[in-house]
């Protein structure tokens, strides 16, 4: 059976389960203290209609995308930096007076239910929201999928990369693209973790003896260590737009 379609605002009871979807689906120093984590909940709190659930006939959570309204004037020059500034700018100052643009800033499928469908259902209905809540449509800082394989690969030049049936190299962005996304740009900083170099040293599991930059499991570019003692990671995202669709 189909999983029904929901939202934090209707069922507010699914909220655990949509942290531990996400978080299972994700590296855990995705999660730690960043401008944007630190808001993640917020989003939650002041966008509940935004953050859409699939859910089995169980009510067990399937997949879920989180999103929200923003201003955008629908030029490639007026994107945010990524996904730390729209939580900022989201949470801190509310949501915009006249929203042009849905956000995505997440997508997570369980693994059991991949390639099933859920992530296109979940983007076809942000574009249908879309088309209510911010007409030029639904913009998403993308997290390509298999770039922690090739971490020292420009993301530019990555998100270039197609496979010998043209379609794009990376199943995530190809999703996008093959529904009729286009690729705006490259947000370079759109999420950044600063922390001591102890809490990545406990995380690998091995010690970072001097700077550089070293390897980072399940990251799309190498964690850089400084000589301040610290680890930076430095998230870059590839930013795609979805015209909205209104529902036919
Ligand atoms: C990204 C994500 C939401 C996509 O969900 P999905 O259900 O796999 O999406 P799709 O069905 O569109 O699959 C994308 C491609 O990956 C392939 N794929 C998905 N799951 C697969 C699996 N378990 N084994 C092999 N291929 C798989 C699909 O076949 C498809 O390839 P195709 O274009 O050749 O058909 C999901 O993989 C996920 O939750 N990942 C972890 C969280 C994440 O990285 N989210 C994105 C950033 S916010």
């Amino acid at each position: 059976m189909n999983p029904a379609l929901t939202d934090l605002a209707r069922d507010p009871w699914l909220l655990p389960q949509l942290d531990a979807l996400i978080g299972a689906n994700m590296p855990a120093f995705m999660s730690w203290e960043s401008p944007g984590n630190w808001r993640w909940h917020g989003m939650y709190d002041r966008y509940p209609a935004h953050q859409l659930c699939l859910v089995d006939g169980d009510g067990r959570l399937v997949a879920a995308a989180n999103g929200l309204p923003v201003r955008w004037d629908g030029t490639a020059s007026s994107l945010p930096s990524g996904s730390d500034e729209v939580l900022v700018e989201a949470v801190d100052h509310g949501p915009p007076a006249r929203p042009e643009a849905l956000c995505m800033l997440s997508v997570s499928v369980e693994p059991a239910h991949r390639a099933a469908g859920h992530a296109e259902r979940l983007l076809t209905e942000a574009r249908h929201r879309a088309a209510v809540d911010g007409p030029r449509g639904v913009i998403i800082p993308v997290r390509p999928t298999r770039k922690p394989r090739y971490p020292l690969i420009p993301i530019e030049t990555y998100a270039a990369w197609s496979g010998p049936d043209g379609r794009c190299f990376d199943p995530w962005l190809r999703t996008h693209l093959e529904l009729g996304a286009r690729q705006l740009g490259i947000a370079a900083a759109s999420l950044v973790i600063r922390q001591p170099v102890e809490r990545w040293e406990a995380e690998l599991g091995h010690p970072l003896p001097g700077p550089g930059d070293h390897v980072l499991p399940g990251g799309l570019v190498p964690l850089r260590v400084g000589e301040d003692g610290h680890g930076t990671y430095t998230e870059p995202n590839v930013w795609v737009h979805h015209t909205a669709a209104p529902r036919s």
